[in-house]
């Protein structure tokens, strides 16, 4: 057996951070490099005996010679970590979790189903979006008979907020509630356009549940489709995925909380089949967050796609 791949997390006190923690404890290939946090510095790590958060600076993450660092960190702060540590240890791969490189083009975007060759042996991965994981999966296999922009309404369990408090996560504002926020312009919807390769209006919410999202998408055609041709199409695009799922019943959030997988589903037709009603659910902070970026880490150290990934 080979050495195990030493991991970094910087942001690891974070939803997701707290997540990519769980999988690398069970990841037979790795170990613990490190654990950055600033208010959680000094506190024990579950699952990781004797381990504590460290509040570290890019010069003292670098000194700690991890082979891959995540970057758990909201958006617009990653640059400085990736310059210092890439200057000291070029070696260093990143998985970075925000926004920050998702339009760079010298960035691997990872969203394995549909951009796998890309992502095997990559250094610098974009780990995408929750929401736009979920629209991509569900618009994807049929974008290139699109007549209009797809619509793609979004609900989130209010986890995809973070941990920073704000109206979007705060119980009480939530409850009995539905809460609609960044209606036009949203990050996720420029994410979505930029790697579809066509425009796109998406429309989030954020919802009482803590964990999981449901995009519905709505889209249209110049070319009639039938049903069966609609779901034999997803069933073909997605055949052999370990992580996407195809279900005739429109799929429900509480189908895949906690799981590593997308579900994609409901194929309903309106005018003359000129028309599709697709859902896709996913649980944010796993295929939409951190099992998501243990494929792409798998994918980059050319590991199992599925390694660590198997309960
Ligand atoms: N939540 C989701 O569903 C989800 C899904 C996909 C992608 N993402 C993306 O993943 C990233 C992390 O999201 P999250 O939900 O885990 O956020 P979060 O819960 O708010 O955690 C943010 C983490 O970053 C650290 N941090 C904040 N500002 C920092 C700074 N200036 N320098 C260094 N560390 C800083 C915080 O720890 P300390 O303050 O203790 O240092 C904390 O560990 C974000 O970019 C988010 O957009 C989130």
């Amino acid at each position: 057996m080979a050495d195990k791949k030493r991991i970094g997390i910087i942001g690891a006190r974070g939803f997701v951070g707290g997540e990519l923690l769980k999988l690398i404890a069970v990841h037979p290939d790795l170990e613990l490099a490190y654990a950055s946090s600033r208010q959680q510095a000094g506190a024990k790590i579950d699952g990781f005996d004797g381990a504590v958060f460290e509040s570290l600076s890019p010069e003292e993450a670098a000194a700690r010679a991890a082979d891959l660092v995540f970057l758990a960190l909201p958006n617009g702060v990653a640059a400085p970590w990736v310059e210092v540590i890439t200057k000291a240890a070029p070696q260093t791969r990143f998985i970075d979790m925000s926004a920050d490189y998702r339009f760079d083009d010298d960035w691997a975007y990872g969203l394995p189903e549909l951009n796998r060759e890309a992502v095997c042996g990559a250094t610098r991965i974009a780990n995408p979006g929750c929401y736009a994981t979920a629209a991509q999966i569900a618009i994807a296999p049929m974008v290139s008979r699109l007549s209009a922009p797809p619509a793609v309404f979004g609900v989130s369990g209010y986890s995809g907020a973070g941990t920073t408090p704000s109206p979007k996560n705060d119980p009480k504002l939530l409850e009995n509630n539905l809460m609609p926020y960044g209606l036009s312009g949203h990050m996720h919807e420029r994410e979505i356009g930029y790697q579809l390769g066509t425009p796109v209006h998406f429309m989030p919410h954020v919802a009482a549940f803590f964990r999981g999202l449901s995009v519905t998408v709505n889209l249209c055609f110049d070319t009639p489709v039938t049903a069966d041709e609609l779901r034999a199409l997803y069933a073909q695009a997605y055949a052999g995925e370990a992580f996407v799922t195809v279900s005739d019943e429109a799929p429900q959030v509480r189908d895949i909380a906690n799981t590593f997988g997308a579900q994609v589903g409901g194929f309903a037709l309106g005018e003359g089949g000129r028309r599709a009603v697709i859902v896709c659910v996913l649980d944010n902070l796993l295929k939409g967050a951190a099992s998501q970026a243990i494929q792409n880490l798998n994918l980059s150290f050319g590991f199992a796609e599925n390694e660590g990934l198997k309960g």
